[in-house]
Parts: C-alpha cells; sequence; structure tokens
C-alpha cells in the first residue's frame, strides 16, 4: 500500500522541478503599453477606501478652484440655461458664490470684448465652454496673444491686465471664478493700456494701475 504513494509524489516533484528553459515564457509586462498610475498600480477608483471624503465644502487653493471651474465646466445642465446672447453688452450670470469666491457665466457673441481691464485685488481661473475667445494680455515685455478654447484652464494674478474679445464668427461661453470676488475692475483705453502695463511692472506691489 505504501509503494503506489511514493511513485505518485516523485511524479509530482519531476513536474515541477523543470528546468526553466522549457517553461512557457512569461506575457510581457502590462506597462509596456504605455506608463500611467492606472497602468501600474490599478484604477484607483476601484477601491472605495482610497476616495477623498474630506475636500473641503469649498475650494481655498488654486487647485481647489481650477477643479470647481472643471466641474462647472462638465455640467452642461448647470450653466446652459444661463447663457444668454445681448447684441448690446456681453452678459453675466452669476453661476456660484463661496467664502472668498465668486463664479460668472459670461455669454459673447461675434465681436464682443472687454476692453483692456484688470481685476483689482482678484487673482482667477477661467475657461471657454463653447466656441473660442481670444485673449490679448500686455506686460512690460509687451503684448501676447492667446486662443482660448474648451478644455483649457486659464489662471491670472492679480494686476493680471488684458482684453477678451470674440474674434470668432460663432457665439462664445465662458466661466470665470475670481477671488476674492470681483469688486473692482479698472479699464484701459488702448492707448494707455501699455503705459499702465509698465507702471505695474515697476511697482509689484501695487494692485490699482493707473
Ligand atoms: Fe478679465
Amino acid at each position: 500500500m505504501r509503494m503506489p504513494r511514493l511513485r505518485k509524489r516523485n511524479r509530482d516533484r519531476k513536474r515541477f522541478s523543470a528546468p526553466p528553459s522549457v517553461l512557457a515564457p512569461l506575457p510581457a509586462p502590462r506597462w509596456t503599453d504605455g506608463l500611467s498610475d492606472v497602468s501600474i498600480a490599478g484604477d484607483p477608483m476601484a477601491f472605495p477606501h482610497l476616495a477623498r471624503t474630506d475636500l473641503p465644502a469649498h475650494p481655498t487653493t488654486l487647485g481647489g478652484y481650477a477643479r470647481l471651474v472643471r466641474e462647472i465646466a462638465a455640467d452642461r445642465a448647470r450653466w446652459e440655461p444661463l447663457v444668454r446672447y445681448d447684441a448690446l453688452t456681453r452678459w453675466y450670470a452669476r453661476l456660484e458664490t463661496g467664502p472668498g469666491y465668486e463664479v460668472w457665466l459670461l455669454s459673447w457673441l461675434p465681436g464682443q470684448s472687454s476692453g483692456f481691464h484688470d481685476h483689482g485685488r482678484s487673482s482667477g481661473v477661467m475657461t471657454v465652454l463653447e466656441g473660442e475667445l481670444t485673449e490679448r494680455s500686455l506686460t512690460a515685455g509687451g503684448e501676447g496673444s492667446r486662443a482660448l478654447v474648451p478644455g483649457r484652464l486659464r489662471v491670472f494674478s492679480t494686476g493680471h491686465l488684458h482684453e477678451m474679445v470674440n474674434a470668432s464668427l460663432e457665439p462664445a461661453v465662458s466661466v470665470h471664478l475670481y477671488t476674492p470676488g470681483l469688486v473692482e475692475m479698472n479699464q484701459y483705453p488702448a492707448g494707455t493700456a501699455q503705459e499702465a502695463a509698465e507702471g505695474a511692472a515697476a511697482d509689484p506691489g501695487r494692485h490699482r494701475v493707473h
């Protein structure tokens, strides 16, 4: 009765001790397809204990403001009913207020422009929701221009001096978060805007530039 059991064990040992050269090749690691956090560590959303539950009710950092703007941009049902095109002026609608910030929705018809302005003591984050806007910004080094399209965030700091215009042939919609809330917006005639930008650069502690 003992001999058959011994022979069976020997057969098993032989099977599992085969030299590496006869083993099937290992499949290529998954990350050779392209590195990313998800491909290496797996989808973090699959682990509920990793989901953040301690985020503040209101953002307090630049990253938090940027996240709020992205959330609003993705929530079309929230902002679309507030879109309104007015032939006489850009249309403003306040989307949200919180401690130390406020969020505005702006509707732009083709050709409508903000004119050169600063934002007083406010800084902020904006993005385009529909259409395309053109930003002309002024610094002591001169003028810069950039196209703003959906999906791109634009961050601006205190003293930023710029003009935004819908230079396209289609209406546009944008969302702007200001912190603190926008209580001061100084306008500059085109001829004096560059001079004001140079004055601001010479005295960076000054919020108002005239
Ligand atoms: Fe602005």
